[in-house]
């Protein structure tokens, strides 16, 4: 550290983009995967004190069926509950034409659809087959896009799978492919059980560009299972990826996959950026507080190796 500031000191990088996109998916990804079930008011407190702490996109919920993913059953609750900070964008995930109905219901401004790159996650976490996945979305894609909304389009399993092993890279760029195709303005390359090491992340980036997928089209999602999230998000920064999810205080998981645990903490994220004089925009001693606080909420420590270390 500097000084006593609890910031790192900053030394630059060449290669590096003079700013990055946080995605930020606790309230979601995080949230989701709790056994607890968290009050709706902490859920809108938590998606307000992100915002405050200058998050540029807060993804709040699911419009997905509430008996798959119950933690998430009050999604338009806490959709309609928060309060929109100027110029944050508050992105759901949306599966099918139901969700769309009940995300336009809500007045969502942004959605995100999430496929698969392996035919057993298809099934598993969308009850469709990795060949009909792209009929659920599309109309999907396409009444989002007739109602004004930007559409993002996840990709799990991108680089492992836990009933498959080695997922082959062809499927994900062909899966990618798809989601840009029916309509989708970016993807997001989930590694939903951690993991990836750098070179896999760095070989698919460039597969994707080489495939016709623009930098700025392309997210990074990596969960910390094998503790390579900030190295395989360095890779991808070096690559030219621009954005990056990540969740406050390290939480998160799939509750379609039992091998997925907690995605990379923003706040690890942040101080590797601060350090590197990546601009985020974000306070990081306001959002360890706001981690600090909602782990007192859930009742156990926060993951985050940064919140531990500040809070
Ligand atoms: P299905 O059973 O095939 O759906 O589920 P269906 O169309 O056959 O409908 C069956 C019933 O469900 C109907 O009710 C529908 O109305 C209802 P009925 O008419 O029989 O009374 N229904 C709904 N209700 C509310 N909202 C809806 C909805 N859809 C149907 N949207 C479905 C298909 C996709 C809906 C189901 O499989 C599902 O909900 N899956 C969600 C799983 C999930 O949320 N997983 C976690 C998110 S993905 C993730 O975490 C990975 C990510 O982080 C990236 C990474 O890390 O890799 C993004
Ligand atoms: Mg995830």
């Amino acid at each position: 550290m500097s000084d006593d500031s609890g910031l790192p000191d900053v030394v630059p990088l060449p290669g590096l983009p003079a700013e990055v996109t946080i995605w930020e998916v606790g309230a979601r990804d995080g949230l989701q995967n709790e056994a607890a079930v968290v009050p709706t008011e902490v859920k809108i407190e938590f998606v307000e004190r992100l915002a405050a702490a200058g998050l540029p996109v807060v993804e709040v919920s699911s419009f997905v069926r509430p008996d798959w993913v119950p933690q998430l059953a009050d999604a338009l609750e806490v959709v309609t509950g928060v309060d929109h900070a100027p110029g944050v964008r508050y992105p759901v995930l949306v599966p099918n034409e139901r969700g769309l109905a009940r995300a336009i219901d809500a007045g969502v401004g942004d959605i995100a659809v999430f496929a698969s790159a392996t035919e057993t996650f298809a099934q598993r976490n969308l009850n469709r087959s990795l060949d009909t996945q792209m009929q659920m979305f599309r109309p999907v894609v396409e009444g989002a896009r007739d109602s004004g909304m930007s559409v993002r389009g996840y990709v799990s399993m991108c680089f492992g799978d836990p009933w498959e092993g080695r997922v082959p890279r062809h499927q994900v760029v062909a899966v990618c492919r798809e989601l840009i195709d029916i309509g989708c303005d970016s993807v997001s390359l989930g590694d939903t059980i951690g993991v990836a090491t750098p070179g896999q992340v760095i070989v698919l980036i460039a597969d994707l560009v080489a495939n016709g997928i623009p930098l700025d089209g392309i997210g990074v999602h990596f969960h910390d299972t094998y503790g390579q999230a900030l190295a395989n998000t360095l890779a991808a920064l070096q690559s030219g990826v621009t954005t990056v999810d990540s969740s406050a205080g390290g939480l998160g998981g799939c509750p379609y996959a039992e091998s997925a645990t907690g995605n990379l903490a923003t706040e690890d994220l942040v101080w590797m950026l601060d350090g590197l004089g990546v601009r985020t925009g974000v306070d990081l001693r306001e959002l360890v507080g706001t981690s600090a606080w909602l782990a007192e909420q859930l009742g156990r420590p926060s993951p985050s190796r940064v919140v531990r270390a500040l809070a």
